[in-house]
């Protein structure tokens, strides 16, 4: 294996590192504080590989749940109604880091309630979040990867629907990247 990786994300018991959460200078106090944030930065700098140190992180402390989603599967989504459908997939699949949603998606969906009633494809992500949050015994923060590979109406309607569960938030912590 080779230590000094430049391919995709590093991890640390497998390459060295510089330390990843350094980058995000006030990171933690964003999250602690329930703030949203983006981060912008050019190709291969180390955004992945910051965000998945965060999540470790704040997983490890123990008084929030992290969960990371890389969104890079929807590059260019352009039906709203199925890329709404693969969002909450993705999440669902992105959630069983936490140990009471270790299920798959179909389970899970049915697990906390989620239908596909009228009108589900407008608030599939919040609907989705909610419940989750709903059903964590702590704050949730997610993390939101590659989001700049949604496009158009996807990109609208995502997110929309993160503004309205920061604005109704209680628990959950949004973070888009
Ligand atoms: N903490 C770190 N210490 C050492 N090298 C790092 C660190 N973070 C990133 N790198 C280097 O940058 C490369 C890209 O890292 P990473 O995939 O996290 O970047 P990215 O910004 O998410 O990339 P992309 O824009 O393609 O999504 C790694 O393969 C590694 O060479
Ligand atoms: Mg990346």
């Amino acid at each position: 294996m080779r230590k000094f990786n430049t391919t995709g994300p590093c991890f640390p018991d497998e390459h060295y590192m510089l330390p990843a959460l350094d980058r995000l200078p006030g990171v933690r106090e964003l999250v602690a504080g329930g703030d949203y944030f983006v981060v912008h930065a050019p190709r291969q700098t180390g955004k992945t590989t910051a965000l998945k140190a965060l999540v470790r992180e704040t997983n490890g402390k123990g008084d929030m749940f992290a969960i990371y989603c890389s969104l890079e599967s929807l590059q260019g989504a352009t039906d709203l109604n199925d890329a709404m459908s693969k969002l909450r997939k993705l999440l669902l699949q992105s959630a069983r880091i936490i140990p009471a949603f270790d299920a798959t998606p179909e389970d899970l969906c049915a697990a906390l309630a989620l239908d596909n009633g009228p009108g589900w494809t407008v608030s599939a992500v919040s609907e989705t979040l909610s419940a989750l949050c709903r059903k964590a015994e702590k704050p949730v923060v997610v993390f939101f990867d590659e989001a700049d590979c949604l496009v158009g109406d996807v990109l609208i309607s995502f997110l929309r629907q993160l503004r309205v569960g920061y604005i109704n938030r209680k628990t959950i912590h949004v973070v888009g990247l």
